[in-house]
């Protein structure tokens, strides 16, 4: 499970963290990747001048505005759930090498 968190803070707030929210939203059900990402909100997260910020997982990111953000999000996103497909183990089919 990726965990994305958005501030929602004042500063956030003004510069459109509720419709990056909504985006990201959007995005997920589009994707049909819903359960694989939780979306989450948080108190300021003390970076106020650097634009609408949210992290995914442990890594902060600043966007200059939400059509920014979105971008950045879904290539993100998408990033994030390549990397987890490579890092599973695979199934083992139960044949012996020759
Ligand atoms: S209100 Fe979002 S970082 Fe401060």
């Amino acid at each position: 499970m990726i965990t994305v968190t958005v501030c929602v803070g004042s500063s956030c707030h003004i510069k459109g963290a509720r419709d990056l929210i909504a985006r990201f939203n959007d995005f997920l059900t589009q994707e049909a990747i819903e359960d694989k990402v939780e979306l989450k909100g948080s108190f300021c997260m003390e970076r106020c001048g650097e634009g609408i910020n949210w992290k995914i997982d442990d890594e902060v990111v600043s966007s200059p505005s939400v059509e920014k953000g979105v971008k950045m999000f879904q290539r993100k996103i998408r990033q994030a759930l390549k990397n987890q497909k490579s890092k599973r183990p695979r199934k083992r089919t139960g044949k012996k090498k020759a």
